[in-house]
């Protein structure tokens, strides 16, 4: 007779979702079967979206107040965080002038949990931001810690969408190990399939939390195109497509809330492609 094998079952990767927004990490990495075991949003307005949509295990609202042992064990720590300046003074006077800004929350939780990794993602200026010190002050911190570091500039439109959206990526391992990102995509969609109708650009803006019906001319606009010759504003579900959201996705507040916080999110599909590779490396 022959011998029925076992399956041997791989681990499900964990991860906490932290600045988790309405939840741009939570859909990428669980696309690829990890699972969530924490969030943490201090915005009411994100969680009701980020609750609705997820359900999840456990919600977090502020970072500073959140007791490291009661953060769950997780293998990968992933954080879109707000970028809050760090002063010339800070990066002079090293590591503990780190505290008081939030980047200083994700540190103490890499250093408590120690994860297997990490992936934050910010605005591509905190590359340059006070001359590269806050960069530089960001990798020493995260290196102190026996980590590796590695940035990346990446695109939307690299990975799919017909975004720009340029964004800083930051991946590191306990175990020092290397990363090589993911190869560039096609556009799977171009403007013209979002909206519906035939646009000018194959690539739109860069969304953002404000300035929305800014003049179609203007430097500030993002939510206006020209669509078959007649100027038209982004809906939701066409702004949730241009972020990568899936269709179903539910905004349970105003349209106002909602196209703000799909204004800070990020841009799924760069997420997942990131993500992959990471979790192929854990
Ligand atoms: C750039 S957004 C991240 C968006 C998210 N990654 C997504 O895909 O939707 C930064 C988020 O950090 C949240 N935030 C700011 N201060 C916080 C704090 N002290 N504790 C928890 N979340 C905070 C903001 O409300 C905002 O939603």
């Amino acid at each position: 007779m022959a011998r029925v094998r076992k399956q041997k079952k791989e681990p499900i990767v964990t991860f906490i979702d932290l600045f988790a927004g309405i939840g741009g990490f939570h859909i990428a990495l669980s696309n690829l079967g990890a699972k969530c075991v924490m969030a943490c949003e201090i915005d009411e307005a994100a969680r009701t979206i980020y609750k609705v949509n997820h359900n999840p295990e456990m919600m977090h609202e502020d970072i500073t107040t959140l007791e490291l042992d009661a953060i769950p064990d997780h293998d990968l720590l992933c954080a879109g965080f707000p970028c809050q300046p760090f002063s010339q003074g800070g990066f002079k006077r090293g590591f503990h002038d780190t505290r008081g800004t939030l980047f200083f929350n994700i540190h103490q939780i890499l250093k408590h949990k120690k994860p297997k990794a990490f992936f934050l993602e910010n605005v591509r200026h905190i590359k340059n931001h006070d001359g590269g010190n806050t960069m530089k002050i960001i990798e020493s911190c995260i290196t102190e810690l026996g980590y590796s570091f590695h940035s990346f500039i990446v695109r939307a439109s690299d990975h799919g969408l017909p975004q720009h959206r340029p964004r800083c990526f930051m991946v590191g391992f306990a175990n020092g190990q290397e990363f090589s990102p993911p190869k560039r995509r096609e556009l799977e969609k171009t403007m013209s399939d979002i909206l519906g109708g035939e646009c000018p650009r194959d690539i739109g803006f860069t969304l953002r939390v404000g300035g929305r019906h800014s003049p179609i001319t203007g430097r500030h606009n993002w939510d206006g195109y020209i669509v078959d010759g007649e100027a038209r504003r982004l809906s939701i579900k066409e702004a949730a497509a241009m972020q990568g959201f899936p269709e179903d996705f539910v905004f349970p507040n105003s349209q106002k809330e909602a196209m703000k916080q799909l204004g800070n999110s990020v841009a799924i599909p760069a997420i997942q492609d990131y993500a992959k590779e990471i979790l192929a490396s854990l």
